[in-house]
């Protein structure tokens, strides 16, 4: 293996606090030291009604929130925090800026429409078509340096990227968020994310409801007391994954966070896994 990174891997990787206990206040430590939420709430397409929703979801529990510029709820997510009257520090916010352009200025952008003085976690979003990534990389290590972000990480980068880019900058990503589920996902990622450090976040965790009425998956939670979705997100949890469900009804958001009373048997883990069709959302996963 290359020695930058080598390197980087001894400097990099998150730890989960309480590795054997999986409760609504264990977290993951990231490479910053700073603390991770076990999920959060995805918030693509809750740009109509964002800031009840998002106050909603915190006052429920969620302490975690994903965004983007591109799905227009920054500004709905800084006025929630505000409402709400929650401390800064007691809420995770991640986005992403888009690895082509200025990256360094993007976050100033998305920091300005948050309303906030800096994100927990930025992500390069997808791998830029002319390069491995290293001028959006070097602009997110230059905003952690100035205090705009407290981890960096990547978007949908399958490994051979995520290795170019290491060997590139010589930085490990904290995390990389992936589409995830058990109709989706790859066990080598998995594999490579746990050796190097990685943490990985789900997104579409739940196949945006395209999947939640699968028999295999519907009997199983059924045997559980649990419905499918909650299924899904357990089954992320268990598997060290960070699940980002996103939901705009609040007994949605209720269910989602009611996960931390049953543990899927290994059995029924295996049989989940096995589930895997390399699905996604939109096609089939661009990354395994
Ligand atoms: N980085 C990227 O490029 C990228 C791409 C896609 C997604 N993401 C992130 O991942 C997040 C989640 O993914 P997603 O929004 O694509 O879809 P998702 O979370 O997989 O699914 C959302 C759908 O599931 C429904 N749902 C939520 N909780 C449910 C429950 N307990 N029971 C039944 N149905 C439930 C929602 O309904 P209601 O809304 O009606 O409650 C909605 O229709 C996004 O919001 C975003 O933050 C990132």
């Amino acid at each position: 293996m290359n020695a930058v990174v080598q390197q980087a891997l001894r400097q990099g990787g998150w730890r989960t606090s309480e590795p054997t206990l999986l409760a609504p206040e264990s977290c993951h430590v990231l490479p910053s030291g700073h603390r991770m939420p076990l999920l959060g709430l995805g918030t693509r397409e809750l740009n109509f009604h964002t800031v009840d929703t998002v106050c909603s979801a915190l006052e429920l529990g969620f302490r975690m929130l994903d965004t983007s510029p591109a799905y227009h709820t920054q500004r709905g997510i800084g006025d929630a925090i505000r409402a709400c009257g929650f401390e800064r520090n007691d809420i995770f916010v991640i986005t992403k800026v888009d690895p082509q352009g200025d990256s360094y200025a993007a976050i100033h952008k998305n920091l300005t429409q948050l309303r906030l003085e800096y994100v927990d976690l930025a992500l390069v979003h997808g791998v830029p078509r002319h390069d491995a990534g290293e001028m959006a990389w070097h602009a997110l290590r230059r905003a952690k340096r100035d205090g705009l972000a407290r981890d960096i990480g990547v978007d949908s980068f399958p490994i051979e990227n995520v290795e170019e880019l290491v060997y590139r900058t010589g930085e490990m990503p904290a995390v990389n968020q992936l589409e995830w589920s058990p109709f989706g996902h790859s066990p080598r990622m998995l594999d490579f994310c746990h050796d190097n450090g990685i943490l990985i976040l789900a997104r579409s965790p739940l196949t945006r409801a395209q999947r939640l009425n699968d028999d295999k998956v519907s009997t199983m939670a059924a045997r559980y007391g649990k419905t499918a979705a909650q299924l899904l997100i357990r089954w992320n949890l268990q598997h060290g994954v960070v699940p980002l469900p996103k939901a705009n009804h609040v007994q949605h958001l209720r269910d989602n966070l009611n996960v931390f009373d049953f543990e899927i048997a290994q059995h029924d883990v295996v049989r989940l896994n096995a589930l895997n069709q390399h699905f996604s959302v939109v096609d089939k996963l661009d990354y395994a």
